[in-house]
């Protein structure tokens, strides 16, 4: 809406001008407006537009009182152009002097998308007014078109004006010879740094414009050793500040210590390095603390380190593009194995297979029972395989019983009982190979019980203490801010703001009922997850990456709860760095060449070699079951030894005393 608005006014401003100019007949000799051929420009505008894909044309021709002196033939020109470009080209067009575009547009130039400015001559007005025009416009937002004159030199033109490095300021000069443009892009590394130029396109009458075929950052691919402040912080392992004797930092390790390293080669700058004690986080008053302030206070050029992309840090500094994607949760240390398991014999087959098993013993047991009571009855069968003795049926039950626990039984001369046999301990091979797997597996492999497993079931709880590292990311996602009281003491207060409003509630009065409660916050992840193996009943929230890194640097198994939110990684730079772009562009080169994906392997893999041995150890608990049903087996069968002995004495005594009486 607002582009039409302003295009209209603009239009609607310059024919009251152009009317009044016609009634006022000046007959000075003011340098022309155009300083090209109206089709040169034409041509050459809508190549560049055509290129960039703007949106939009804003044709800047120098100030109001100059055109009134130029008189009816410049208007006629600026008019045809407009006329072209809206009409025959239509491309949103509006002509104005820079004075007006300070006034009606101002700072709202933002609502304008993918603009391309033109400027249509070289003038000394033209150049004062683009020199203030510069100090306050965002000059990489919009592409810049500058038109000059063989005699005016850009160095000269832009001598007050600081082009960014990542600002398209295209120069266009009639190329001495024939009839055609050549075009140059010119941009500085640093304020410091002198204007460079390279070439950008040509302009012909005949082939119209052509352009680069690179992009932007693979022309300009070279800070030429520039200095770039990096703040990091100690976050082992994946940033560590490395400090020389005197305790000044002068490099990082772990992942963005190389990815960084990565980034120097592909830049061809120098790094020059900082430590922040803390990510940051807003204070009340609405400055920030740590690394984020760094940034904004332009102490630094790149925050290398492990920032979570929160929403209410988006407006005050830039992300770079994501190094990884992550997930956020609580872990806790993995709870002691629970105590004597009594089913653990008997888990490992269900009821129904218990009861099938007994159901075999019984058949089987009666059906040799039944062979052999047949086959003694039948006359036909050779005396030699007859059984001999009659066995009764408790005792080929428990015969049979002993096969399933892996005993021999005493061969028989019956080829239907051998054939019975034959299938019973087929039978028992099998159940007893399954039953050991299972039994073996479930003593290996200890079975614990997780108290929650879910940020409820902690705040349920209520026992355990909740941390999450100090003045980050991960604090102020609980999105409330730190207010400080009367007498520097710290409280917590909701900062009811519809945008920072907590999607989840429990996370609200986790934050209120336990994170309130922690005065002394671990710096960072290493620090936390020692915490939660140090301390009884401790969590602590982190990123999943880290865990799984610092898992093997910590001395308890950690486990985790349910992922709160998947977060995603970059570093950051000030809001309006200038090498944001070619940091992107750098980082993108790494990702698609896979170089980021082996770091971030070779990093995550890195803490094989601290993880402990695979062996896990059987406790006395676990065996505790069986040892104690040995144990009263033993007693059990004491007893009835010393019963049987009683008895039988008594008998015998009995029996001699008859005896003795006959
Ligand atoms: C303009 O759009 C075309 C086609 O959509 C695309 O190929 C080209 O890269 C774009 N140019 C720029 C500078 O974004
Ligand atoms: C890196 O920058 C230095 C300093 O300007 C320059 O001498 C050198 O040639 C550059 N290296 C590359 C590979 O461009
Ligand atoms: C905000 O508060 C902090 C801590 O009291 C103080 O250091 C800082 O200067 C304040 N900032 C502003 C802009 O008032
Ligand atoms: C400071 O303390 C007084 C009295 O205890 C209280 O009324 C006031 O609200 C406090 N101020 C803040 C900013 O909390
Ligand atoms: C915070 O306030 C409590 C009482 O409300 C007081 O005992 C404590 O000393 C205060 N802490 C600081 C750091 O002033
Ligand atoms: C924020 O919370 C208030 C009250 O809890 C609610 O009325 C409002 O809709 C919420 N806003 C958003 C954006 O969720």
């Amino acid at each position: 809406m607002l582009r039409f608005r302003w295009e209209f006014r603009a239009t609607l401003l310059l024919l009251c001008v152009w009317r009044s100019a016609r009634f006022a007949v000046f007959l000075t000799d003011a340098e022309p407006v155009l300083i090209r051929p109206i089709h040169v420009y034409q041509s050459l505008i809508k190549g560049v537009h055509d290129y960039f894909n703007n949106t939009c044309v804003i044709l800047f021709h120098g100030s109001v009182t100059s055109i009134e002196v130029e008189g009816v033939k410049e208007m006629d020109g600026l008019l045809e152009l407009q006329r072209y470009f809206s009409g025959s080209a239509s491309i949103r067009t509006a002509i104005m002097d820079f004075h007006t575009f300070r006034t009606r547009i101002g700072n709202t130039y933002h609502h304008i998308k993918r603009p391309l400015f033109v400027l249509l001559n070289d003038l000394d007005e033209m150049r004062e007014q683009f020199a203030l025009v510069s100090k306050w416009i965002a000059m990489a937002y919009p592409t810049w078109l500058l038109f000059l004159r063989d005699e005016t030199s850009f160095e000269e033109f832009l001598s007050d004006v600081y082009v960014p490095f990542d600002c398209m300021m295209m120069v266009t000069q009639r190329d001495a010879k024939e009839a055609s443009e050549i075009i140059r892009e010119v941009y500085q590394i640093s304020r410091e740094d002198g204007l460079r130029s390279m070439n950008f396109g040509k302009w012909d009458p005949e082939s119209g414009f052509r352009g680069p075929r690179l992009g932007l950052y693979q022309r300009r691919h070279d800070l030429h050793g520039r200095n770039i402040r990096v703040v990091s912080i100690n976050d082992p392992p994946v940033s560590r500040v490395i400090r020389d004797e005197t305790g000044q930092p002068f490099g990082i390790r772990g992942f963005f210590g190389e990815v960084i390293q990565l980034l120097q080669e592909g830049m061809n700058c120098t790094f020059t390095y900082m430590e922040a004690t803390s990510w940051g986080a807003q204070l009340p008053n609405g400055s920030w603390t740590g690394l984020i302030r760094m940034l904004i206070d332009d102490e630094a050029d790149l925050g290398a380190s492990e920032l979570m992309m929160s929403s209410d840090r988006l407006g005050i500094i830039k992300y770079t593009t994501p190094v990884y994607t992550t997930r956020c949760r609580a872990y806790i240390k993995r709870p002691d194995t629970t105590a004597v398991n009594w089913n653990a014999y008997l888990a490992p087959f269900s009821f129904n297979i218990w009861n099938a098993i007994g159901l075999t013993i019984i058949v089987v047991g009666l059906t040799i029972a039944g062979i052999d009571a047949f086959s003694r009855k039948a006359d036909s069968l050779p005396a030699d395989i007859k059984p001999k003795t009659k066995s009764s049926l408790s005792e080929i039950l428990f015969s049979v019983f002993g096969v399933f626990c892996g005993q021999g039984m005493e061969p028989s001369f019956l080829d239907p009982t051998r054939l019975v046999h034959l299938s019973i301990h087929l039978t028992a091979v099998v159940v007893l190979a399954a039953y050991s797997a299972a039994l073996i597996s479930h003593l290996a492999i200890k079975t614990f019980l997780m108290p929650f497993t879910t940020m409820e079931g902690l705040l349920e709880d209520g026992t355990y203490r909740f941390a999450v590292v100090a003045d980050s990311a991960d604090y102020s996602f609980f999105q409330y801010i730190v207010v400080i009281d009367n007498d520097t003491n710290f409280s917590m207060v909701s900062f009811l703001d519809d945008k920072q409003n907590t999607s989840d509630n429990v996370l609200t009065i986790m934050f209120d009922q336990l994170l309130t409660k922690e005065t002394d916050l671990p710096p960072n992840y290493f620090d936390g997850l020692t915490r939660v193996c140090q301390e009884k009943k401790y969590a602590f929230m982190t990123l999943d990456n880290m865990a799984s890194v610092l898992q093997g640097k910590v001395e308890c198994a950690l486990e985790p709860l349910d992922v709160i939110m998947q977060t995603t990684v970059a570093m950051a730079v000030p809001a309006d760095s200038p090498y944001r772009g070619i940091i992107n562009s750098n980082i993108l080169l790494l990702r698609d060449s896979g170089i980021l994906q082996r770091l971030i392997d070779l990093e995550w893999s890195s803490n094989e070699r601290w993880a402990k041995s695979g062996w896990s150890t059987v406790e006395m608990e676990d065996a505790a079951p069986l040892l104690i049903f040995m144990l009263s087996a033993f007693l059990v069968t004491c007893m009835v030894l010393l019963i049987e002995r009683l008895f039988g004495r008594e008998q015998s005594r009995i029996v001699k005393q008859k005896s003795t009486a006959n």
